[in-house]
């Protein structure tokens, strides 16, 4: 597929088009910041930018597509990541004014340009409990998508809104919109550094409940996402089946969670961030598990 992918340059876009590029697709990245990575096509554009969102989709990704002569191929699908990530970076109306305003024009633009597969990254935070203040449990585990989405935050108000954004498109067009609840992503580097904190302190993982996603299992998902056709409007769970600390789910429950009903019983690692909808819908099947990584 020719896919235009925004925020291809960050933490998680970087392992993600690794992954599509190496599943044959070209992929032009769309970034305030190029991406340094053999194989992908660079786009120097603001998402805040109407103008220029319209421009990337009636782009050439390179050189070598004014070859044939037939003029600017379309896109087949946008992937889009760019964003302020989380709160306490920039002002707080800042992270939301990016994030909704840059969400819109990239759907927009996408939709009347003609791609008929957008898939958006969104977050788990939606779910409120990450950047709450104080701590503020999940209504119900495992945590689906089923769960309210009432944040406290910018960053999580701001991805609730694009949720909304991207569902009335998706009404409209009766294109494939789908939106990522991505968890805490890790990338490979990481493991060695971070997660032996984790053993030794799990509730370093509390307002994430206790998940994570490997980045180079949110490149699998999103190909799965783009491999994937006819669902329509829809949110998915992005996680690891597992969880991040060394301690046993049950003993999790019973530290962390006693007041939280449970609707079924739950495996010994089994994560509490239900990813059960993207393995059932689209053959989701992380491969990246901290345990043996
Ligand atoms: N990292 C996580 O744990 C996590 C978890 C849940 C959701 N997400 C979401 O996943 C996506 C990627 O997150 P990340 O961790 O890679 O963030 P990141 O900050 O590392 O990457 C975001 C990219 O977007 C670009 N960008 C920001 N504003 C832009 C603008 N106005 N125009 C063009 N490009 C712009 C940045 O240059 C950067 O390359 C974001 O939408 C984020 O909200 C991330």
């Amino acid at each position: 597929m020719r896919i235009l992918f925004t925020g291809g340059s960050g933490k998680a876009g970087r392992h993600a088009i690794a992954h599509l590029l190496a599943q044959g697709h070209r992929v032009l990245n769309v970034d305030r910041i190029p991406l340094d990575l053999a194989g992908v096509d660079n786009r120097i554009a603001d998402i805040t930018d109407a103008g220029q969102m319209f421009d990337v989709m009636h782009s050439y990704a390179g050189f070598d597509e004014l070859q044939p002569g037939t003029g600017v191929p379309g896109f087949d699908a946008v992937v889009h990541f760019a964003a302020v990530p989380r709160i306490l970076l920039t002002t707080d109306n800042a992270c939301f004014r990016v994030n909704t305003l840059g969400t819109y024009n990239v759907i927009d633009a996408a939709v009347k340009s003609g791609v008929r597969k957008i898939v958006f990254a969104s977050s788990e935070t939606t779910y409120g409990v990450c950047f709450a203040d104080g701590t503020r449990n999940p209504d119900y585990l495992p945590l689906d998508e089923d769960h309210a989405t009432i944040p406290e935050d910018s960053y999580a108000m701001s991805k609730v809104v694009n949720e909304v954004t991207a569902r009335s498109f998706q009404a409209r067009t009766g294109i494939d919109i789908y939106g990522l609840r991505i968890n805490n992503v890790v990338e490979p580097h990481e493991y060695e550094r971070d997660f032996p904190k984790y053993a030794r302190d799990p509730h370093l993982r509390l307002r994430n409940f206790f998940a994570y996603i490997d980045a180079r299992d949110l490149g699998h998902m999103v190909d799965r996402c783009l491999a994937v056709d006819g669902l329509g409007y829809q949110v998915f769970n992005v996680s690891n089946d597992t969880h991040s600390v060394a301690a046993p789910t049950s003993e999790l429950i019973a530290r962390f969670y006693p007041d939280v009903p449970l609707t079924r019983d739950m495996a010994e690692d089994e994560t509490f961030y239900s990813n059960a909808k993207a393995r059932s819908l689209l053959g989701f099947r992380p491969q990246h598990n901290w345990r043996w990584t």
